[in-house]
């Protein structure tokens, strides 16, 4: 039996929802995992030696990632690096085919560049447009992309792009990280 950590951020719910779909695939294959806020893991702390595999996970909002992902990232970056691990981004610019590779998935690219914890494995997964939950400010800035990109722009709408699918699929994947990636 593996013990995964499962790490995320989420600015408005819909990470928090696919890191819990991750845990409870990774659960329902008999094997054990713990989904953590980010925010908890840099101000509490983690018991490193309780994991075999870590997976860490964030949305962009705005263009970019929040600041206590690159706090958990350099924070942790030496404990990170003896693990097997993989990192994914949520976005909606994932909902076309070609952004949602990590090759064609600019912030994915970036947090590459810039992260000093390197990962090594990479997904993205479409996000959630949820304009009736998110408040005017949000609401006026996503059409406005949402506008230019040929998305929705209907404020009443709230469209879920993530393939679940593909999630749980992710999640098996990532429980032979192990194999993968090498013990360290
Ligand atoms: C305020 C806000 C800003 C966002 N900015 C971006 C962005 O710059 N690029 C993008 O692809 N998606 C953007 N999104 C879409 C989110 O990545 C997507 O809705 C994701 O599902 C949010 O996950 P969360 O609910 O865990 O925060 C934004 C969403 C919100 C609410």
């Amino acid at each position: 039996m593996k013990t995964v950590l499962m790490a995320y951020y989420s600015h408005a719910g819909h990470t928090a929802r696919i890191a819990r779909t991750i845990h409870d695939e990774i659960i329902s294959t008999g094997n054990a995992c713990d989904m953590v806020d980010m925010m908890e893991c840099v101000r509490e702390g983690v018991d490193w030696d309780k994991y075999d595999i870590v997976i860490v996970g964030s949305p962009i909002v705005y263009g970019v990632y929040n600041k206590i992902v690159w706090q958990f990232c350099s924070k942790f970056q030496h404990i990170l690096e003896t693990k097997p691990n993989s990192f994914f981004n949520v976005t909606v610019v994932a909902r076309s085919p070609l952004k949602a590779t990590p090759e064609g998935n600019k912030y994915l690219q970036r947090f590459v560049a810039r992260s000093p914890w390197k990962p090594r494995d990479l997904k993205c997964f479409a996000g959630k447009v949820d304009y009736p939950n998110w408040n005017w400010f949000e609401r006026f800035m996503i059409r406005i992309i949402m506008k230019i990109t040929d998305g929705p722009t209907d404020p009443s709408v709230s469209i879920d792009y993530t393939d679940y699918e593909d999630v749980r699929g992710y999640a098996r994947h990532c429980l032979i990280l192990d194999l993968l990636q090498g013990r360290r």
